[in-house]
């Protein structure tokens, strides 16, 4: 089936992405990506609003991020894999949204206030951070796209984007902008190994797609399962056990799962068989992609050129409806 709908995500590129974003939003777009225009956006000028005293981290990482989307078995030939920064009607569409936005509007988004104060910022927080869900509304409205998928966090923006959208589309007096549909991602947040929150690179509990047999024994072994379980006899908890969540995400035999599940609360299973077991499923599933990004690490002149085509595509996909914005909103036409 192909809709018309345009599909955008993106991702920050402050590292190489893992197991938790493959759980998260790399599966749906394979899926997507059958069916739908989609756009997937390196978002490297977000990135920088949080990590502008050190940009060489975010350059380092761009490829590494097209490494993964490409190992993972996006198809370029279907999605068009493109880098923020070398699309500036982004830029501009940012500068010319701003207008149409307050502060308190943007200081009262809870995923703002949520990544403010985790990261400590306070009110030195940077003003380029506060206003990214902005410049997130200039990325989704310049390619016309209408479905973002998402985790529940980027709800808010999607609300705020559509806000945007309307008063464009008043001023325009027209239709000029689709409203944005948010695709609630289903899968549960993917914990750490610790279990102590989602899993993130900076929390230092992360697998990286990249991860070898080894690493990724050693990631299972680490899991947090249920400190109570101390015989095997002992009934388990599988609430709160981190390899159960991860056989959830993963095991393609879910009956299965329930089984095992049944056995583990009643006593009998012991957490060497199933750390054995998920370690096995995880391995299956990372193989071809590790071998796809050795692969590709070694030519990443191509990957470079992917990229660089993409953006090129990407450029002339927002063109249209970036001048079109533009004669609504700027004082002069560009160009
Ligand atoms: N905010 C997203 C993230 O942190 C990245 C992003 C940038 C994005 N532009 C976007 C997502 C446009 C969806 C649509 O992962």
């Amino acid at each position: 089936m192909t809709t018309h709908q345009i599909v955008l995500t993106g991702d920050r590129p402050t590292g190489p992405l893992h197991l938790g974003h493959y759980a998260g939003s790399l599966r749906t777009r394979l899926a997507l990506h059958q069916s739908h225009r989609q756009y997937v956006l390196i978002a490297d000028n977000q990135a920088l609003t949080d990590n502008g005293h050190d940009p060489d981290r975010i350059r380092r990482n761009i490829v590494e991020v097209a490494t993964d989307y490409l190992a993972v078995g996006l198809d370029p030939a279907r999605t068009t894999i493109c880098l923020q920064s070398g699309l500036p009607v982004l830029a501009d569409l940012t500068q010319l949204y701003l207008n149409l936005v307050t502060v308190a509007r943007l200081e009262r988004i809870p995923t703002i206030r949520a990544e403010i104060a985790a990261r400590g910022f306070g009110r030195a927080v940077p003003a380029g951070f506060l206003v990214y869900p902005v410049s997130q509304a200039a990325d989704i409205t310049a390619f016309g796209a209408s479905l973002v998928p998402a985790g529940a966090d980027q709800a808010p923006l999607i609300e705020l984007a559509n806000e945007i959208v309307q008063k464009v589309n008043r001023q325009a007096g027209r239709d000029l902008l689709p409203t944005i549909e948010c695709l609630l991602s289903t899968a549960p947040r993917l914990p750490g190994a610790d279990g102590a929150g989602k899993m993130s690179k900076s929390a230092g509990n992360a697998l990286p797609l990249s991860a070898d047999r080894t690493t990724i024994k050693a990631f299972v072994d680490s899991m947090y399962t249920d400190p109570g379980h101390l015989r095997v006899s002992d009934p388990g908890r599988v609430e709160g056990n981190v390899v159960f969540a991860y056989l959830d995400a993963f095991d393609p035999d879910q009956e299965e799962v329930a089984a095992l599940k049944a056995r583990y609360r009643r006593g009998g299973l012991g957490d060497v068989p199933l750390k054995r077991r998920l370690a096995g499923i995880l391995n299956d599933l990372l193989a071809p992609i590790r071998e796809r990004r050795g692969d590709l690490a070694r030519r990443p002149d191509d990957v470079q050129d992917i990229l660089r085509h993409g953006t090129e595509a990407a450029r002339a996909a927002t063109a249209e409806t970036g001048a079109a914005i533009r004669a609504v909103l700027a004082t002069q036409k560009l160009i």
